[in-house]
């Protein structure tokens, strides 16, 4: 699989710090080529700069529809020559146009254990509900919100004493791990889908 990364932010992108830290320390053999955000705003652009990581903004309210701004940041990670697609705190949902550019080949990594707390504030909702155990997931990305196969998922515990800010910490963490780790795996191949299930090894013959 060729292995150079393009992430997608809207924020601050500490998972994006975590993903070129990892390919910079030898833990990830691929390259964050591209980082492209849908704000301008995004802390995480001047950090990829930073880092001499090409930077842009493909501003999403410049788009007259979804399906337009999907087709923008497509053409951009395309004309990269992008591989893989990391998500890193991108908050918009990825459609068609850029689903079927890149086949199986769009990854998300969410604070919950999913299908627990999919959308905003997992962390929030997680502490509402009064689970004990939360955690983690990296999936492939699909039409559906949080929702594609799971790659790999990690647990943290959730304490008496947390508070949403606490929680979102020690979550952020483990995303911080989880997500390299999940990378590594896509790209390593060897790998395939049944069902809802990535599954690890060679596709049985039929
Ligand atoms: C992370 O918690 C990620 O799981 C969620 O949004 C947050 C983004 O944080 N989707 P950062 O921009 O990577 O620091």
């Amino acid at each position: 699989m060729n292995r150079r990364l393009g992430v997608l932010i809207s924020g601050r992108g500490s998972n994006l710090q975590a993903l070129i830290d990892a390919t910079r320390d030898g833990r990830l053999d691929a390259d964050v080529v591209v980082v492209i955000s849908n704000r301008p705003e995004a802390a995480g652009l001047d950090l990829a700069r930073r880092a001499g990581i090409e930077a842009l903004c493909v501003d999403h309210r410049l788009a007259p529809s979804r399906s337009d701004h999907d087709r923008a940041v497509t053409r951009e990670l395309r004309a990269r020559d992008v591989g893989l697609v990391c998500l890193a705190g991108y908050m918009r949902l990825v459609g068609p146009p850029l689903l079927e550019a890149f086949p199986r080949s769009v990854l998300n990594v969410h604070p919950s254990l999913l299908p627990a707390f999919p959308g905003v504030d997992a962390q929030g909702q997680a502490l509402a509900y009064g689970v004990k155990v939360t955690g983690v997931t990296v999936h492939l990305v699909t039409e559906e919100l949080d929702g594609g196969p799971i790659v790999l998922q990690r647990m943290v515990p959730v304490l008496d004493e947390d508070t949403v800010e606490t929680l979102r910490a020690r979550i952020l963490v483990e995303e911080h791990r989880a997500y390299p780790d999940a990378v590594r795996l896509v790209l390593a191949g060897g790998w395939h889908i049944v069902g809802r299930r990535f599954v690890r090894g060679p596709q049985p013959s039929a």
